[in-house]
C-alpha cells in the first residue's frame, strides 16, 4: 500500500481529486467505485469544480456505489442515492443510467445482492474504487468479522457505527439497521483503491488498517493484500501510524525517480 501523508482534509481531498481526475481523464468510459460519508465529500465537490469549470467529461464514466441502507427510498435525504444526486450527480454531465447504487427497498434483499454483484462483473470490474473508513475500520459497512472475501451481501450496523450516522439522523432511532453492503471481496477485486482517511477519530482505524494484522476484524486491514491501494491520510489521521517518517521520506523523494517510472 502506498501511503500518502496530507497536511489536512483539503490537503487529502485536493490529492484524491488530482487521482480521479486523472483516471477519467485517461479513461473516459471508467468505472469508478464511489462512497459516501463526510470524508469524500470534499473530493467530489472537486470533481464538480473540474467539469463546471474545466469541461471534465462524465458522459461515458459509470459508477457503483459501495452501499445503502435497507429501507431507505431514494428520495429520502439520508439515503445514499439521494447524496449522490445531491454531492455530485446532479452537477456534472453523468448519464443517471449508468450510476448504480443498491435498491435498499428491493423485496427479495438477496436477489438485490446478486443482481448488483452482477452488475459489477459485467461492467468488467471497478477501474478504481474510492474509499472512506469507520471508527471500527470498515470499509463501506463491512463490519468487523465480515468475510475478507465476501461478495455484496446485507449488513447488520453495529451499535458505534448506528452511533456515528445518527449525526444525519433526526434521532439515533431512526437510523436504518440494516444496509446492502458490497463486500470485502467486491472490493478488492477493483484494479485500484484510494483509501481517503481525515480526522484525529480516524487515528486507531488508520493504524489498525494499514499497518496492523491483516485480519476480518478490521476489514479495511484487508487492503494490504490489494496490489494497487493508495491510502491518502491526513496529519490528524495519521497521527498513531508507526512509520509515518518513511512515508514522508518517501514522498518527498520519489519525485526523483518520477520520470522513469
Ligand atoms: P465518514 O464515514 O466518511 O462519514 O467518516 C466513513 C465510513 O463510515 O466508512
Amino acid at each position: 500500500m502506498q501511503v500518502i501523508i496530507a497536511a489536512d482534509y483539503e490537503d487529502m481531498s485536493d490529492r484524491a481529486a488530482a487521482i480521479v481526475i486523472e483516471a477519467v481523464r485517461r479513461k473516459p468510459d471508467i468505472v469508478l467505485g464511489l462512497a459516501t460519508g463526510s470524508t469524500p465529500e470534499g473530493l467530489y465537490a472537486r470533481l464538480v469544480a473540474a467539469h463546471q469549470e474545466d469541461g471534465l467529461d462524465f458522459s461515458r464514466v459509470v459508477t457503483f456505489n459501495l452501499d445503502e441502507y435497507v429501507d431507505l427510498p431514494p428520495d429520502h435525504p439520508q439515503s445514499y442515492r439521494y447524496f449522490m444526486n445531491e454531492k455530485l450527480f446532479d452537477h456534472v454531465n453523468i448519464d443517471k443510467a449508468n450510476t448504480h447504487v443498491p435498491n435498499g427497498m428491493a423485496e427479495c434483499l438477496s436477489d438485490e445482492c446478486a443482481r448488483y454483484e452482477q452488475m459489477l462483473l459485467d461492467a468488467g470490474g471497478i477501474d478504481l474504487q474510492v474509499l472512506g473508513i469507520g471508527r471500527d475500520g470498515h470499509i463501506a459497512f463491512n463490519e468487523p468479522g465480515t468475510a475478507l472475501h465476501s461478495p455484496t451481501h446485507i449488513a447488520a450496523l453495529t451499535p458505534e457505527t448506528i452511533e456515528d450516522n445518527s449525526r444525519f439522523f433526526d434521532n439515533s432511532e431512526d437510523v436504518p439497521r440494516f444496509a446492502i453492503t458490497m463486500g470485502v471481496g467486491s472490493i478488492t477485486h477493483a484494479r485500484r483503491c484510494l483509501l481517503l482517511t481525515s480526522g484525529e477519530s480516524k487515528a486507531p482505524a488508520a493504524r489498525a488498517a494499514i499497518e496492523g494484522p491483516v485480519t476480518s476484524m478490521v476489514t479495511g486491514s484487508a487492503l494490504q493484500m490489494h496490489s494497487s491501494t493508495v491510502a491518502i491520510v491526513d496529519a490528524a489521521a495519521a497521527a498513531k501510524l508507526d512509520r509515518i517518517d518513511y512515508y514522508r521520506w518517501q514522498q518527498e523523494n520519489w519525485d526523483r525517480i518520477a520520470e522513469r517510472l
